[in-house]
């Protein structure tokens, strides 16, 4: 709980797991059991952060080739992870763990290191169809999944990749648990899923701008058919990360542990907001947007429908606010921490990224609650879940409320262990 935060912690790898304790730093104030809890999930979110973003060449992070020490990342690293459109397949088929799939018409383009970007809905429509995202320069925002090899593993070991397979499979889905190394069992990782998004940089020749963001160039494949209005094409794309979302299945986590992180110039809170606080520019505000603004954290209106441009039709931009979610003693002790986390990153594209809390199970073996009583209650992306930012329960944003909805295909639909992935198997012919 006090480790000082120093640049070892630059290296010292992915947790396995939590390692939290209720006390520690926080001695006064209300709740310093629950601070040093929250302040030991949080001090893991960070290195979970440092760790996944390292170059997927071993260096230290900030330590890569382009500029502000950018890198291709461990999660981009086929070895490590796999975009969901690699596993849940269009012909319900078994996936290979190291196969890429590159479609036809992106294959003219393809080259080392670039991602292949399946653009169905849920890249450009966030949660339940809620309305896509518009940056200031009239983009659509991208959104991606993807998942570590225990996920994987478990998801084909168990036949869940296809809809017949998920009818049947017998049991409960139960994904792997990570656990640290113990006197009488070895360490290992549980099942990791992620969810980032993305602001389109074409065609930003800033390299000041560019160096701001961890980038990836990507290939974006459009589908055609029901999925978008056009393709199949495929589309070059420079894209800068400005949300991260990680679960976790670990040890006294059943429920997982939950981490979020967001650039720091997506937009701001509400109280910069009220104070007049205001950065010169956002990735998804106008400060000086003055009459005829769209409302704050409002849709944009239809059609939510991609062309190969990727820009949105019209002159509309989003107006994203973050609104003040988690409570007053948990944003203290997030903002503490954040500042020695991003100093250690200073100089490098990674210290434009801040973690807005983890959401933990603060009872994981409850009997009566299955959420096991998730800490803080709501918590929110504004990149990701911009549309059920808020306090008012169900139409808020509670990742472990909302995942805990989660299902299979069989039928009767079954719990999917807090995991939408599930649902995107297909039918296997
Ligand atoms: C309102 C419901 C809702 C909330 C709140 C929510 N999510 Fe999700 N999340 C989804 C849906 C739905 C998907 C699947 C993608 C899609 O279909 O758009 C998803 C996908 C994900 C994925 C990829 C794996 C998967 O299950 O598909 C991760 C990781 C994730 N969310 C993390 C989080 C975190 C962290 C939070 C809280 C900060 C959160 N989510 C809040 C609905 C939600």
């Amino acid at each position: 709980m006090a480790t000082p935060i120093t640049p070892d912690l630059l290296t010292s790898g992915q947790p396995c797991q939590q390692n939290v304790n209720p006390k520690g730093l926080v001695t006064s104030g209300p709740g310093p059991e629950m601070a040093n809890l929250q302040r030991g999930f949080d001090f893991y979110s960070w290195l979970t952060f440092i760790a996944m973003n390292s170059p997927a060449d071993g260096k230290v992070i900030g330590q890569g080739p382009r500029p502000g020490g950018d890198a291709r990342t461990k999660w981009e690293d086929l070895q490590n992870y796999r975009p969901l459109a690699d596993v849940m397949l269009g012909d319900g088929s078994k996936p290979v763990w190291g196969k890429r799939d590159v479609p036809d018409e992106c294959k003219p383009m393809d080259g080392p290191g670039k991602i292949i970007f399946r653009l169905g809905e849920e890249a450009f429509n966030q949660p339940f169809k809620t309305g896509p995202l518009i940056d200031q320069d009239g983009n659509y925002a991208l959104f991606d999944i993807l998942m570590n090899k225990p996920m994987f593993d478990y998801i084909v070991d168990n036949g869940l990749y296809s809809k017949q397979g998920q009818e049947a499979f017998g049991t409960t889905v139960e994904f792997p648990i990570g656990n640290s190394p113990g006197p009488d069992k070895p360490g290992h990782m549980g099942a990791i899923m992620l969810k980032v998004s993305y602001r389109i940089l074409d065609p930003i020749k800033s390299a000041t701008l560019l160096s701001k963001f961890h980038t990836s160039d990507a290939l974006i494949y459009f589908p055609g058919g029901k999925a978008t209005k056009v393709g199949p094409a495929c589309v070059e794309k420079k894209l800068g990360l400005v949300g991260f979302h990680v679960g976790h299945k670990t040890d006294r986590a059943p429920q997982w542990v939950w981490t979020s992180f967001e650039h720091v110039s997506n937009a701001p809170d509400t109280d910069d907001v009220a104070s007049g606080n205001l950065l010169p520019r956002y990735n998804f505000f106008s400060a000086t947007c003055k009459t005829n603004c769209p409302a704050r954290n409002d849709t944009p209106p239809q059609p939510w429908d991609p062309d190969l441009t990727l820009k949105f039709e019209g002159d509309y931009r989003s107006q994203v606010v973050r609104e003040k979610m988690i409570p007053g003693f948990v944003q203290r002790e997030v903002t503490d921490l954040n500042k020695p986390f991003r100093g250690l990153l200073k100089g490098t594209v990674w210290e434009n990224y801040m973690l807005l809390a983890t959401q933990w199970p603060s009872a994981h073996d409850s009997k009566t609650d299955p959420l096991g009583a998730p800490a803080p209650t709501y918590l929110a992306n504004t990149t990701l879940e911009t549309y059920s930012q808020g306090k008012v329960p169900l139409a808020s944003s509670s990742c472990m409320a909302c995942h805990g909805n989660a299902t299979t295909q069989h039928v009767p639909a079954t719990a999917s262990d807090f995991t939408f992935i599930l649902e995107k198997a297909q039918k296997a012919h």
